[in-house]
């Protein structure tokens, strides 16, 4: 479980970018927060594994307050959170299974990665997470040659190899079109299914997160506009605040 508390970020410039956000997030739920550029759904995906230090209130993760770890705390914390992001952040020369096995830090030994060196139960482990999310044939190819949905779906594995009981993806579609969005968020999907895991996922269009989420949590300057199921969202509220476009892009 996940407790958010009276969560505000206040940047360094004086910008209030989180205002007194208070949620409960079960396990194995999967939650998707949507809301315009700008409106902090980032900031609160990085406040939950501490990338940045929210100002005021409390982060709860199975009891231990994120928000006040120590730092042995917080690396066992960030170990059992894997991060997506929109950019894929792949090391593009390297190869897909070494991408892959980077995921693996914090569990082995740092050297490993150094002189580019795993152990072959640490490769089984990598090829196993490409198989997840059907892609174990690209495993020798560089990250470069792959079409950004695949990139994406590497992301997937290397955080897979954390064994993750929570993902946090930060518009991990943004970058695809329509079609290749949906082959991404359907792995999301099967292995919040199938493993359990939660899942925290930014998104641009509304109805990805109809398509995906348990739970739609929708931003606004900073505050909680909406907090429910996706099928007790409003289109005129929601297009009155995000615009058409934001309510109405299909897809296929
Ligand atoms: N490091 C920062 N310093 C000051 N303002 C920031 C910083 N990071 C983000 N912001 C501002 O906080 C607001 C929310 O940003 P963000 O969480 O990135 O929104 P979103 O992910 O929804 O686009 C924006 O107005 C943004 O300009
Ligand atoms: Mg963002």
């Amino acid at each position: 479980m996940l407790i958010i508390e009276n969560l505000t970020k206040t940047y360094d410039n004086g910008f209030t970018a989180l205002r007194n956000i208070n949620l409960e997030i079960p396990d194995g739920q999967f939650v998707s927060i949507i809301g315009l550029s700008g409106s902090g759904k980032s900031t609160l995906l990085r406040c939950i594994n501490r990338l940045i230090d929210p100002t005021e209130g409390r982060i709860l993760w199975n009891g231990i307050d994120i928000t006040r770890a120590t730092d042995d705390e917080l690396r066992q914390i960030r170990r059992r959170i894997g991060m997506i992001f929109q950019q894929f952040n792949l090391v593009k020369r390297s190869s897909v299974l070494t991408n892959v096995l980077s995921g693996r830090l914090g569990y082995t030994n740092p050297v490993y990665s150094l002189i580019n060196y795993f152990p072959n139960s640490e490769k089984e482990r990598a090829v196993a997470a490409l198989q997840r999310v059907g892609i174990a044939d690209k495993a020798n190819n560089r990250a470069s040659a792959l079409s950004g949905g695949q990139q994406q779906r590497v992301g997937i594995a290397r955080a897979l190899m954390q064994e993750p009981e929570m993902l946090l993806a930060d518009e991990p579609v943004a970058s695809l079109d329509p079609a290749t969005s949906h082959s991404v968020m359907k792995y999301l999907q099967l292995l919040n299914e199938e493993d359990g895991i939660t899942v925290m996922c930014s998104l641009h269009f509304l109805s990805l997160a109809r398509a995906y989420a348990d739970r739609v949590i929708a931003l606004k300057d900073g505050r909680l506009e909406f907090d429910g199921l996706p099928k007790d969202i409003d289109n005129e509220r929601f297009k009155q605040i995000y615009g058409e476009d934001a309510v109405e892009v299909e897809i296929h």
